[in-house]
């Protein structure tokens, strides 16, 4: 057994960072299912938003107006106490990433340049090309191998020691040496990243299934505003590769099959750089009417840069060429590039508070698995990497004040009582059964595209949930075919998948009760926000017979009073 002040579960930015507040003081364990570098934070393009104001268009922009725009943004339902310590928090980490050597891009005075982002009233958002998420990763691993940060990569958590109330540790397998092994802990960070996987088209990668929200949850953790699912409205025809909102930051102009800039029609101000919902749904309704274009990989609208002028696009927006040249043989200098809308994050995640505490004592969440809740019903682009740098910060710090101000024990047999489960988990999936995993995640990949996506009805919610009501009995019966702990992918997807279905399951409940259209969440039946039954998050925590218990609980509205979003 090993034994940590703190086990952190993720490797991305938010893991990172608070392994580098916590190490110079404390024994951090940092376990990964894959090597940090590797983690989906790398993928992040167009930015981190800080109200600095350097760009000669935003010299009015302060914290306030960050948090507005991202109370707005979330159609109200961020807890405005959150937003605000996140805004404000925005610069600080941005000039200290920077002094810890992030190459940010550069205006020619020397500071760091910001560009337009969506739902955004001022260019407050920073980059670095569209590698933003690549180079704040690679700065924040250099400084944990600086500060020794132990890092057990290759590890996949399975599940978390939870008793009476208090979290003991986590039990994770070691998949080189194919061990299970118990991590007994004063202190757990869960930083698991998204959901995205749960559909089939998403711009996050393959490891972001929302394993960690699932692993709360079975702990008896709630989950909170789970059908709050962001669709991005641009990415790659095909492959789904995420083409930054920096294209249209930058300028890229949004067009349909009669040539017209049609978010004209949906939001005439911000038009391309409306907030994301808006702009997904306006991308979606030009394709059901017949404005998209055809291809064999399905319906299309077209981003075109090609004013941009390529020193431009090589200088702002490089991955982005190599990208569409590379997958779809089309250089953006000279041809639009297609683009359809597909899932990219996960509003919703586990229940915390704005000091990443949950309901377990020792158990704490920060970045994209949780839910502070800072986003609301729908995140500006930007405020990811943000929250990442500034929760990961913010968890290296209240995780101290409880290690001082109690004498925490974390219990052995908790953990040896919760392995046993895990091993009888895998000896279930290991003999009988007659279903692969992967033609059951494949069912429920299905039901989330097809009938919880950026349109939703009753009708369609009601059969998605049919379908993970039939995945849930499935998976009773799903075994893997070798019992081989060491490198078994098809195991580590069984035991995520059983995760999965309970996200999916939270996910398309929450969505089926909530009667109303608020951010990401827009119902065709439902189609107005409704503040005065609706204005409140959405709990989900697992019942006695397995099934989600659905409660409601407040949103913290401190100074900006609901009003009808306009762009
Ligand atoms: O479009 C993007 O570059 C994504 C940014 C984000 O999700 O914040």
């Amino acid at each position: 057994m090993l034994e940590y002040d703190v086990v952190i579960v993720g490797g991305g930015l938010t893991g990172l960072r608070a392994a580098v507040g916590l190490s110079e003081k404390y024994s951090v364990a940092l376990v990964s299912k894959v090597h940090p570098i590797r983690s989906h934070s790398i993928a992040a393009q167009g930015g981190i938003n800080a109200s600095l104001a350097n760009n000669p268009d935003s010299k009015d922009d302060n914290p306030e107006k960050h948090t507005f725009d991202t109370v707005k943004g979330s159609d109200y339902l961020a807890d405005q106490d959150a937003a605000e310590l996140m805004c404000k928090e925005a610069p600080n980490v941005v000039f200290e990433m920077e002094h810890w050597g992030c190459p940010f891009s550069r205006f020619s005075d020397g500071t760091i340049a910001q560009r337009p982002f969506g739902g955004a009233g001022y260019p407050r958002t920073c980059y670095s090309a569209d590698l933003t998420g690549h180079v704040l990763l690679n700065t924040l691993y250099e400084r944990a191998v600086a500060l020794g940060v132990r890092v057990f990569y290759e590890y996949v958590v399975l599940a978390l020691a939870v008793d009476e109330g208090v979290c003991h540790g986590v039990i994770v397998l070691d998949q080189v040496s194919g061990k299970l092994i118990p991590i007994r802990a004063k202190t757990t960070l869960f930083a698991t990243g998204g959901y995205g996987r749960v559909y089939f088209h998403s711009t996050n990668a393959l490891i972001n299934t929302g394993s960690g929200i699932g692993i709360a949850y079975a702990a008896g953790i709630a989950m909170k505003d789970m059908e709050f699912v962001q669709f991005h409205p641009t990415s790659l025809l095909g492959t789904n590769i995420l083409i930054t909102e920096g294209a249209r930051g930058e300028g890229g102009y949004l067009f349909n099959n009669k040539g017209e800039r049609f978010m004209e029609r949906y939001a005439p101000k911000a038009m391309e750089l409306a907030p994301r919902d808006i702009t997904a749904r306006s991308i979606k309704t030009e394709m059901e009417e017949g404005r998209g274009f055809e291809h064999e990989f399905g319906t299309y609208i077209q981003l075109d840069l090609r004013h941009l002028g390529e020193q431009k696009i090589a200088e702002r927006l490089p991955g982005i060429r190599r990208f569409c040249i590379d997958f779809v043989n089309v250089d953006p200098v000279y041809e639009p590039i297609p683009i359809m809308p597909c899932q990219h994050y996960s509003m919703g995640g586990i229940d915390v508070n704005m000091r990443c505490e949950s309901a377990v004592k020792g158990f704490y969440a920060a970045g994209e698995c949780s839910s502070v809740s800072v986003h609301g019903a729908n995140r500006l682009g930007g405020n990811s990497l943000l929250e990442t740098i500034v929760f990961g910060k913010l968890a290296s710090r209240s995780i101290p004040e409880y290690l001082e101000a109690h004498d925490v024990r974390p219990d052995e047999k908790a953990l040896l009582r919760t392995q046993a489960q895990v091993e009888q988990k895998i000896r279930r999936l290991t003999s009988g059964g007659n279903e692969k995993p992967f033609p059951v995640l494949d069912t429920l990949r299905k039901a989330m595209d097809d009938d919880v996506g950026i349109f939703r009805t009753r009708a369609e919610l009601e059969r998605a949930l049919a379908k993970v009501i039939e995945v849930k009995e499935r998976y009773r019966h799903v075994r893997v075919s070798s019992s081989a702990l060491h490198m078994n992918y098809e195991l580590i997807a069984a035991m995520e998948l059983e995760q999965m279905i309970d996200v999916g399951h939270a996910i398309t409940l929450g969505a089926l009760l909530r009667e109303e259209s608020r951010g990401s969440h827009f119902r065709r039946d439902f189609k107005e926000r409704n503040d005065d039954a609706w204005l409140k998050h959405t709990l989900a925590t697992k019942g006695p017979d397995t099934e989600p218990v659905i409660s409601y609980k407040d949103v913290t509205i401190t100074r900006y009073q609901p009003m009808a979003r306009t762009y």
